[in-house]
């Protein structure tokens, strides 16, 4: 259990679980802890009948700001063959059953930017900033964003975000077709949860199809996952990735 990711279930939006990012004074970069927790959670939701949509929300000015640096390099130095803790959470996102909503108030970075490709509607406030610094960090794109994002945004915008490590505004993002509604920030939280507790209050059989519709075969994106996570698996332990994270760690 950790502290860093807060679930809750709100009396006032029933049917509705938040996963919320709690490490501020990290900008909610995520650790193996926080993955495995919201892991656990997309579990739980999949199979609680009174559970009808999943939000995630940040804290104000940060939704997140992308994978652990810390873990990034222990994991670069530990010479384990295991896949990094991002690849079971990022499976579970593919595999969530019920609408995911998200509610981006500020900085969105690395998978804080990618899970959004995952979620069915996402509120932004207008100071959010989305950006992918991947190629940067001698790392490759996750989640399956090489897939998703040239569907949602077609090859330029989705090469400038995910290739080039072109910050997207919440402006650039609505544009984009990344973001559903942007919002002022002291109105994202109530707003993502609005549109949570709408469609939670849907007849949930039609929900569920009317949504694996819209969003097509898992399969594509399971295999494009695989398929990214062999290169970035590779490239996390390549001497260049070593030497990005070392000298964020050094800052
Ligand atoms: N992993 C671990 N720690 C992180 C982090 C990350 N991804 N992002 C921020 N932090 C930590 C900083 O080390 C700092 O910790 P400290 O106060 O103990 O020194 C704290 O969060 C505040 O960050 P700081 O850099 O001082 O804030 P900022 O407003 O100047 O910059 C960012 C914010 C997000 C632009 C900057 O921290 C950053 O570039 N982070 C890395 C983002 C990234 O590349 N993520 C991986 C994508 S694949």
């Amino acid at each position: 259990m950790t502290e860093h990711i807060i679930v809750e279930r709100p009396e006032a939006y029933p049917g509705v679980m938040v996963i919320r990012f709690n490490r501020p004074e990290k900008k909610n970069a995520i650790t193996a802890a926080m993955y495995h927790r919201m892991t656990a959670a997309l579990e739980e939701a999949n199979t609680d009948e009174a559970l009808r949509a999943v939000v995630f929300l940040g804290t104000e000015g940060c939704f997140s700001a992308g994978n652990d640096m810390g873990d990034f390099l222990a994991h670069a130095m530990s010479g384990t063959t295991e896949a990094p803790a991002a690849a079971v959470f990022i499976k579970a996102l593919a595999l969530a059953e019920k609408p995911l909503v998200s509610g981006v108030d500020g900085l969105a970075i690395g998978i804080g930017t990618t899970l959004n490709l995952h979620c069915d509607m996402t509120v932004a406030s207008n100071r959010s900033m989305f950006r992918t610094p991947f190629v940067d960090l001698a790392l490759v794109p996750e989640a399956a964003s090489s897939l998703l994002a040239p569907r949602v945004m077609g090859h330029q915008r989705a090469f400038a975000l995910l290739v080039a490590g072109e910050g997207f505004s919440a402006e650039a993002a609505l544009e984009a077709g990344l973001v559903w509604k942007v919002v002022e920030p002291d109105a994202v939280k109530a707003e993502t949860l609005a549109v949570a507790a709408t469609l939670a209050k849907k007849p949930p059989q039609a929900l569920k199809i009317a949504r694996d519709l819209v969003r097509g075969p898992r399969d594509e994106i399971l295999a494009r996952m695989d398929e990214e996570l062999v290169h970035f698996s590779t490239r996390l332990k390549s001497a260049e990735a070593r030497a990005a994270f070392e000298a964020f760690m050094r800052r």
